[in-house]
């Protein structure tokens, strides 16, 4: 099946149908019924995001003192009122109400057609969603979490995440990125570019295919994806370096000199990064980054309430529904506020050039390219 999709635009134009948005809203309603979440905020009447939270401590055992279990509630309370399950009452921002619509409709199920043409192109992303989902209620509930990156927890995370970032969608995306950010490189003999939490290597795969000439160094926090990235590297035929110098994560300085590489690729590690370590983690691209270089990056941005940055209901809802169900992964910190990221990339003196379009589904909002100038500024 993939074949058929070559193209890009075709692609594309098979992502704008939101296959998975549509099914997936419907499933994540029918989750929050099961689960007992609708009738806990029916007896709350009208309610603040506090009450929220405390309608289902109380009334569900949800640990909503946990920082990574309130988050994703939270996500959910944004999910349900995107998906008009719940309506919400704006007057101030903080001051926000809430009630549950009675009678709500749930959105249709897909088409035979649909869900076919949706199990054989995104299966691999909507497998994952479908574990996720499965230990949401056991998560909030206090269950430890479902994946992780080290392998502590399953012994097949490393292949579980391989099929999951594998998936028709995301390697659009990385495609898409990797041709963006050639386009925004001048031309120059070297090719040098770090795959920055390189994962199982699908990173490399996209790199070598629209760079063949590049040289890739591929760093992770972690061994356990790399038995996999290697064996990828190996069949894409990239020339990839596997730096021996420790990397302990974000937070901690990379083990680069200054200005080494003309490009790196940071394809959805963002939201594992925690809000007060990411200005940092973004300085020490930008170190290693030579002047004239450019950093690209798949991260989702968090739907603004405004509705100014992303106006799609469904990729909307699809950003809800994947940062609700991932939130069971270890690490898992959120996608973050786009406006945020914009500020952050300036206040490092980056040049945002996000090839941002209007209905581009997850192109939208997730595919960011950062210049670093030419003549560095100072930091
Ligand atoms: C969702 S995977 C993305 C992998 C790969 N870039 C891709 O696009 O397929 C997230 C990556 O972030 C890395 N990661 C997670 N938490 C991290 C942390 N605290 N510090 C550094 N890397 C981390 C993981 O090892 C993993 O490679």
């Amino acid at each position: 099946m993939l074949e058929c999709f070559k193209d890009m635009r075709e692609g594309i134009a098979l992502l704008k149908r939101f296959l998975v948005q549509r099914a997936y809203t419907r499933k994540l309603i029918l989750w929050a019924q099961e689960d007992g979440v609708i009738s806990a905020l029916e007896k709350s009447g009208v309610f603040t995001a506090q009450g929220y939270l405390s309608a289902l401590e109380t009334g569900l055992g949800y640990k909503m003192q946990d920082e990574a279990r309130r988050r994703m509630a939270l996500v959910l309370l944004d999910f349900l009122e995107e998906s008009g399950r719940l309506k919400a009452m704006p007057s101030r921002e903080a001051m926000r109400t809430y009630a549950v619509v009675p009678d709500a409709r749930l959105p249709e199920p897909l088409s035979f057609t649909d869900m076919e043409m949706m199990e054989s192109v995104l299966e691999s992303k909507t497998a994952f969603l479908d574990r996720c989902i499965e230990r949401a209620g056991g998560f909030l509930r206090g269950k430890d979490y479902l994946y992780d990156f080290d392998g502590s927890r399953m012994v097949d995370a490393g292949e579980a995440w391989d099929r999951f970032l594998g998936n028709y969608e995301f390697n659009l995306a990385r495609e898409f990125l990797a041709k963006a950010m050639s386009a925004d490189v001048a031309d120059t003999a070297r090719r040098e570019i770090m795959d920055l939490c390189c994962g199982t290597g699908h990173g490399i795969e996209a790199i070598s295919r629209s760079r063949p000439d590049a040289v890739i160094t591929a760093l992770d926090f972690t061994d356990t994806l790399r038995p996999i990235a290697l064996a990828r590297a190996a069949s894409s035929g990239a020339r990839v370096l596997w730096p021996s110098a420790v990397w302990k994560g974000f937070g901690h300085g990379l083990p680069f000199e200054d200005s080494r590489f003309d490009m790196a690729l940071f394809s959805c590690g963002d939201p594992y990064i925690r809000q007060e370590e990411r200005e940092a983690v973004y300085a020490e691209i930008k170190r290693v980054l030579r002047p004239g270089g450019v950093l690209g990056a798949v991260a989702w941005g968090y739907p603004d309430k405004q509705r100014r940055h992303i106006r799609n209901s469904w990729v909307r809802l699809g950003v809800y529904i994947h940062d609700f169900a991932e939130s069971v992964c270890a690490g898992w910190q959120g996608f973050h506020d786009i406006d945020e990221t914009v500020r952050m990339a300036r206040r490092l003196g980056f040049i945002p050039a996000n090839p941002f379009f209007d209905d581009f589904y997850m192109l939208d909002t997730a595919v960011w390219t950062f210049k670093k100038p030419e003549a560095a500024r100072r930091g």
